[in-house]
C-alpha cells in the first residue's frame, strides 16, 4: 500500500504508548503506523487487540538496545517521524535497578537519534519527538508550578534517565540539526496501565482484598491526566507544536495521595456492593520511597496559549471509568499479574 507518512512509535505495547498506537492508526488512516516494542514486563500486545489487523499498523519486536536491529528496521523502512515512548516507566525499579534505566532511556534514545541523524538528509517534515516526564524538574513545595524554562533537578534514576534523554535529544537538536521535539507530562491513569503504578495498584489489591501500601504519610501530591488527553496532545504536538520547542502537559488536577486512595476505595466500595469504609480498613503506611518527590504541578499555559490543548476529561469521571475497566477487564489483568510481576510484589512490599 502507499502510504503519505510512515511513523514509528516506541513503546507502542506499553500503557501510553498502546493509546498512542490506537489514536493514530484509527485516526489517519493514510498513515503507516510502524509501532516498536521490546515487550518487556509492561508491554502488551492484547493492549492492541482492537487495531492489530488495521493494514496501516505493523508490530516489530526489538530493543532499542539493539542497534544493528535498528539499523535494519531505518534501512527497510524510510520514517518520517519517530515518537519515542519506549522506556523503563517505574520509579521504584529505577532505585533497585537503576542500571537498567541508563540503557534503554539514555542509550536507547542516543541509538534512535543516531538513526535518524544518519537517515534524514532532507530534513523537511521530519520529526523526533520525546515522550518525557515532568520529574525532570525535581520536586515542588506547597507552592508553584513547572514551566517549560525551570532547571532540570532529576533526584530519582528514572528521572535522571529521562533528563539525561532529554538533554541528548535537544543536543542532536542543536548539533546536527535533528528535528526534535520534547514534551514533558504529569501522571497518567487509565486503561491499561500496568498494576504497578499507584491507581491500578489499589483498583487491583481492592480487588484482591490485599493491603493498600500507603508510601510515607501519603501526603505527596501528584497532578493526574487522563490518558487519552495525553494521547490527544501527543498528537497535536508532534503535528502542530514547533521544532526545537517543549511542551509541558498536565491536568490541572493535584490530589494527596492518600485523598485520592480514600476516593478510590469509596468508588470501589460502591461498585462492589460493600459497607460503606470496608476498603479504606485495608490502607496500610509503609515505609517511604527513597527520595520521594513531595509534589509535582504543571503550569501548561503553553500548549493551552499556542495549541489549545486543554484536558477534556474530569477527574472523578475518569477515574470512574478507569475503576470499571479493571473491574470489567479480569482476563489482561490477571494476564499481566501472572509474571515477574507477582515475584517483584512479594521481594517489593513483604
Ligand atoms: P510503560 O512502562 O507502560 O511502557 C513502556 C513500553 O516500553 C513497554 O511496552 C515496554 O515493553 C517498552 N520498552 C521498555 N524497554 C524497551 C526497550 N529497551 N526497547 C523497546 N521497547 C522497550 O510506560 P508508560 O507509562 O506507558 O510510559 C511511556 C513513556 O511516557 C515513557 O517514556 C515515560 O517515561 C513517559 N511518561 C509516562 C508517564 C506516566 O504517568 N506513565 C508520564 C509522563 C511521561
Ligand atoms: O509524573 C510523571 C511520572 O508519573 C511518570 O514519568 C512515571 O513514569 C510514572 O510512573 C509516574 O511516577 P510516580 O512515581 O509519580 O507514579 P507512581 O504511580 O509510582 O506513584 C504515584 C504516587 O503514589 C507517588 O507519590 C508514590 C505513591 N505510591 C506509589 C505506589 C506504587 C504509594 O504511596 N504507594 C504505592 O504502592
Amino acid at each position: 500500500m502507499n502510504f503519505k507518512k510512515t511513523i514509528l512509535i516506541t513503546g507502542g505495547a506499553g500503557f501510553i504508548g498502546s493509546h498512542v498506537v490506537r489514536k493514530l492508526v484509527k485516526k489517519y488512516s493514510e498513515y503507516h503506523i510502524v509501532n516498536l516494542d521490546k515487550l518487556t514486563y509492561a508491554g502488551n500486545l492484547n493492549n492492541l487487540h482492537d487495531i492489530v489487523d488495521k493494514p496501516n499498523y505493523s508490530f516489530i519486536q526489538l530493543d532499542i538496545c539493539n542497534e544493528q536491529g535498528l539499523k535494519d528496521l531505518f534501512n527497510q523502512f524510510s520514517f518520517d517521524g519517530v515518537i519515542h515512548l519506549a522506556a523503563e516507566s517505574h520509579v521504584d525499579r529505577s532505585i533497585t535497578n537503576p542500571k537498567e534505566f541508563v540503557l534503554t532511556n539514555v542509550v536507547g534514545t542516543l541509538n534512535l537519534l543516531n538513526e535518524c541523524k544518519l537517515k534524514w538528509d532532507d530534513l523537511d517534515d521530519k520529526c523526533f519527538y520525546h515522550i518525557s516526564t515532568d520529574e525532570v524538574y525535581g520536586s515542588l513545595g506547597e507552592e508553584g508550578y513547572f514551566e517549560e524554562t525551570n532547571s532540570y533537578d532529576p533526584r530519582s534514576p528514572y528521572s535522571a534517565s529521562k533528563a539525561s534523554s532529554d538533554h541528548l535529544v535537544r543536543a542532536y537538536g542543536h548539533t546536527y540539526n535533528v528535528p526534535v521535539k520534547i514534551s514533558n507530562c504529569s501522571n497518567n491513569y487509565g486503561s491499561f496501565q500496568f498494576p504497578e503504578k499507584l491507581i491500578p495498584l489499589i483498583i487491583n489489591n481492592i480487588k484482591n482484598k490485599k493491603p493498600l501500601p500507603i508510601y510515607g504519610k501519603g501526603e505527596n501530591v501528584r497532578d493526574w491526566l487522563w490518558v487519552e488527553d495525553h494521547a490527544n496532545a501527543i498528537d497535536l504536538i508532534y503535528h502542530k507544536g514547533r521544532v526545537g520547542e517543549t511542551y509541558n502537559i498536565g491536568g490541572h488536577n493535584e490530589w494527596q495521595n492518600i485523598d485520592l486512595v480514600n476516593l478510590l476505595c469509596d468508588i470501589m466500595d460502591r461498585k462492589l456492593g460493600n459497607p460503606d469504609g470496608e476498603s479504606r480498613k485495608l490502607i496500610t503506611y509503609v515505609k517511604d520511597r527513597a527520595g520521594h518527590d513531595l509534589r509535582y504541578a504543571i503550569d501548561a499555559s503553553k500548549i493551552e496559549n499556542e495549541l489549545g490543548f486543554k484536558p477534556s476529561v474530569k477527574f472523578e469521571e475518569g477515574l470512574e471509568n478507569t475503576v470499571d475497566w479493571y473491574l470489567n477487564n479480569n482476563n489482561w489483568l490477571n494476564d499481566v499479574t501472572s509474571g515477574n510481576y507477582q515475584h517483584y510484589y512479594d521481594n517489593h512490599y513483604n
